[in-house]
């Protein structure tokens, strides 16, 4: 299979988790975009379930599919998240963020009692950081604040160039809340347990998208199948 497959392969597979009545969060990206377009063929065949989406494309997407949607204010509690992801480790940290949502991403799937990660082989690594870590940063001092993510990860052993995000016509990017992102490309990330919360000290630091302690399952697209990594 091919990366796409495999995308598809593990968001298929995702819905062997999920049973009538679940309260879902709905992830971002083109591998959750397989999940929600399977979902929808099992709600038009009778599956109730209710979804909190994680970016207005997810929202739009799921309704045009006819997913019942819900947000966090009337369901604030969620039984599973299923989401993609840049990067994941053995140890199921993630890197996420790549398409602008990691906000609130992780406010839906930390309210949720499981995400569960659906990527392609190649988004398994040995350590994160060879794809550009989000950060989202208030635009309100933003170059201060760029200033003082530059300390804080060459702290922790992270260096490398930080480029704010900007939109298909070089326009600065904004985020569905209206903030910047800036990527981060730090390499090897020594310590991203030490790190997401060190970023998120930092004041105009809306959020990182490092996903620590989060994720409890990840179904990972092979050439041949789908392999399951679950937390230790
Ligand atoms: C969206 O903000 C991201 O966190 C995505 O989940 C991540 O970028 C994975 O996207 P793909 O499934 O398109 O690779």
């Amino acid at each position: 299979m091919n990366a796409d497959e495999q995308k598809k392969a593990a968001a298929v597979r995702a819905l062997d988790f999920i049973e009538p009545g679940m309260k879902l969060g709905l992830g971002t990206g083109s591998t959750a975009e397989h999940f929600v377009r399977a979902l929808g063929a099992r709600v038009k065949e009778g599956l109730e379930i209710v979804g909190v989406p994680t970016s207005e494309r997810t929202g739009k997407l799921a309704e045009s599919l006819g997913i019942p949607l819900t947000n966090l204010d009337d369901t604030p509690h969620l039984d599973i998240t299923v989401d993609g992801a840049d990067e994941l480790d053995i140890e199921l940290r993630l890197i996420k963020g790549g398409g602008g949502a990691l906000l609130r991403e992780k406010i839906v799937a930390t309210a949720s009692d499981r995400m569960i990660v659906i990527a392609d082989a190649s988004k398994l690594v040995k350590t994160l950081g060879a794809f550009p870590l989000p950060v989202e940063v208030v635009p309100f001092g933003a170059p201060v604040t760029a200033r003082k993510i530059a300390e804080v990860a060459g702290a922790l052993g992270c260096t490398g160039k930080m480029s704010r995000r900007a939109d298909d016509y070089g326009e600065p990017y904004f985020t569905d809340n209206g903030n910047f992102i800036y990527d981060c490309a730090f390499g090897a990330i020594p310590d991203a347990d030490a790190l997401a919360p060190a970023l998120n000290r930092i004041p105009g630091v809306v959020d990182n998208g490092l996903f620590v302690g989060i994720a409890s399952l990840a179904i990972v697209g092979t050439p041949s199948g789908t392999d399951i990594i679950e937390k230790k």
